[in-house]
């Protein structure tokens, strides 16, 4: 292997990870942002009702920014939610944007400081650098470990009723993210696992991304695989153990880092189908797919597979391809343990709809480019048949 590809990387450029930092959101924002005046918050129903949004919106309000909380963020944000919090901005003539939630309020953050400015609409943005010119200054605090949106370049809405699209630009980098453990100790443990799952399918598919793979995602995808991996039980089984939900935090980030420079593939591919149509979680969606994407593509990255069981479990020894087939087992392993569903009929997808998942994951072409095997068709449809 080329020991220094030609590669380049981006993030965020302000980064602080400490718990009960959030409390001090109103501190953080207005030393970075003297001349903003107006906020808007973006957030969901389901993090409103626990009270969490009470202490940042308070500190805010303290450092004299006047405040306005936009709490209409669905799950896999469909696009009028978008349009309403555009709406919610405009009307409170918003001067910085803050995305406070899991990954869709964080998602429909970002697209509300690109559009809240723009002539351009949500239609003409989508895919790969379609985005014009700037963006209102945008704070990222997730309340979820698992989709590192607040450090990364993609936004996710739902067309339709059932297709989920990307927008990829680099003005979706947030100026600041606040990781905050705090803000996740009441996560339920089913969002928990599911979430963290994620995060590590992020990392894994950074480390095999065919075209972007670098040696700055490398190492944050095993620091972040490390991290997650040894915190996520732990986090669940004691949702108020704040080291392993900091940590679960930071290695979340870790893996957003690295994904939104070497992008994820089949397992997000296959994935988005089964969110979109049958509205199952993100992260559970890929953790239903992964063991059996893991091998199939193990046939041309064996080696990577291996390296990253290396840290997933410590002591492993065999032959490479051994070692490759012991990622798959261990990632299986922590749906096992956390009690998450770990089969497709299990959360009511049945053998005679495994056409139309196979049809929809194909027209993920934007993921399915970055996969270190090329998938058809055929083999999208086995793999779904394998996780029935
Ligand atoms: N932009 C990216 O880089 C990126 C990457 C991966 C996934 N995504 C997208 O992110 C979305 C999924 O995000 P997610 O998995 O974080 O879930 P989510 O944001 O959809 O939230 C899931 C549920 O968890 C609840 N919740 C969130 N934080 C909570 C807390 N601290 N306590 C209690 N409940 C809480 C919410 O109310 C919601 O009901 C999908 O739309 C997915 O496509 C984006
Ligand atoms: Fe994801």
């Amino acid at each position: 292997m080329n020991p220094a590809p030609a590669f380049s990387f981006n993030t965020v450029p302000n980064i602080v990870s400490a718990p009960g930092a959030a409390r001090e959101l109103g501190i953080h924002v207005s030393a970075r942002f003297p001349d903003v005046r107006r906020v808007l918050i973006v957030t969901d129903p389901g993090f409103l009702s626990t009270g969490l949004v009470d202490a940042p919106a308070a500190s805010l309000r303290d450092a004299g920014f006047h405040v306005k909380q936009f709490s209409g963020v669905l799950a896999d944000p469909p696009e009028h939610v978008v349009e309403d919090a555009l709406e919610a901005a405009r009307q409170h003539e918003t001067g910085l944007v803050v995305g406070l939630g899991g990954g869709s309020s964080m998602d429909v953050a970002k697209l509300v400081a690109v559009l809240a400015a723009s002539p351009q609409s949500l239609a003409e943005i989508y895919g790969i650098g379609n985005v014009r010119g700037s963006r209102l200054p945008l704070v990222q605090v997730p309340t979820t470990a698992g989709t590192g949106s607040e450090v990364t370049n993609i936004a996710i809405v739902t067309t339709g009723a059932t297709t989920k699209m990307g927008i990829v630009a680099t003005q979706l980098f947030a100026d600041l993210a606040i990781l905050d453990a705090e803000l996740t100790l009441g996560l339920p443990p089913a969002v928990t696992a599911a979430t963290g799952i994620d995060a590590m399918v992020h990392a894994i598919e950074a480390y095999t991304s065919r075209h972007k793979k670098n040696p700055m995602s490398d190492g944050l995808a095993r620091q972040a695989l490390a991290l997650l991996s040894r915190n996520l039980i732990r986090a669940c089984e004691n949702g108020s153990d704040l080291e392993a939900r900091q940590a679960m935090l930071l290695g979340a980030m870790l893996a957003g880092q690295a994904f939104s420079n070497a992008p994820v593939a089949a397992v997000h591919a296959l994935a988005y189908p089964i969110g979109g149509i049958f509205h199952i979680p993100h992260g559970l969606s890929n953790s239903l797919v992964l063991p059996y994407v893991l091998r199939f593509n193990a046939a041309t990255c064996a080696q990577q597979y291996a390296e990253l069981a290396g840290i997933v479990v410590p002591h492993i020894e065999g032959s490479m391809e051994a070692r490759a087939e012991a990622l798959s087992v261990a990632m299986q392993q922590f749906a096992t343990i956390t009690g998450l569903p770990r089969t497709l009929s299990q959360v009511g997808i049945h053998a005679t709809d495994l056409d139309l998942l196979a049809d929809d994951a194909m027209k993920q072409t934007r993921l399915l480019a970055n996969n270190p095997r090329p998938l058809s068709r055929e083999d999208a449809f086995d793999i779904y048949r394998s996780a029935l």
